[in-house]
């Protein structure tokens, strides 16, 4: 599982607690991000969880070609530039094109965004390899019961709020 821009790990942290068997690889170009993300693997005792600091599409670009993610999740992306870390942003054609290189037939992808036009760039971006499974608010069951706390009710309350609001991509 791959999960993009993770913040403070809350979804990812959970989804590795409860799936201890599928290991999880985090990118956040924001190192106070990441410190918290790797204080919380330790104190959790999680063995199946890799964070790294660094802008995601570079990163990525590392890995080769034998490497492919299950799963990628990406939420509340940074709609704008940050002006104080420049970088291309989750959802421009360089961050996809390396999504679609390290995918496979039956890969997922999850994002949530109280901006449509944000999942509109993915869905074009992602395509043709990934078709639109399901809009399904308020969230997929993949992240049922397993998101807690404050994330948990952030994506309920966007999800019921905006549409589209959640995106499931399946890789055909
Ligand atoms: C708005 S926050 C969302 C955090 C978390 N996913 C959430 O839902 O609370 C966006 C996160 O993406 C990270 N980010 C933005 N652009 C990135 C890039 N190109 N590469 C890696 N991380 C990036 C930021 O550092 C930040 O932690």
């Amino acid at each position: 599982m791959l999960e993009l821009g993770p913040g403070n790990g809350e979804v990812a942290l959970a989804l590795a607690t409860k799936n201890p068997d599928d290991f999880h690889v985090l990118i956040d170009m924001n190192i106070h991000a990441a410190d918290e993300i790797g204080r919380q693997i330790a104190k959790r005792n999680l063995k199946n969880v890799g964070v790294v600091t660094g802008v995601a599409h570079a990163e990525l670009s590392r890995l080769d070609d034998r490497v492919e993610f299950d799963v990628v999740h990406c939420y509340f992306p940074s709609p704008l530039n940050n002006i104080a870390m420049p970088a291309p942003r989750l959802y421009d054609q360089i961050t996809c094109r390396e999504i679609l290189r390290l995918t496979q037939t039956g890969s997922e992808f999850f994002t949530v965004s109280d901006k449509a036009f944000v999942i509109d760039r993915f869905e074009k971006r992602l395509a043709p390899a990934f078709r639109l499974g399901t809009w399904r608010p308020p969230i997929s069951p993949l992240m049922e019961g397993a998101v807690i706390g404050t994330q948990n009710e952030r994506i309920h309350c966007i999800a019921r709020d905006v549409t589209p609001s959640v995106a499931r991509l399946v890789r055909t």
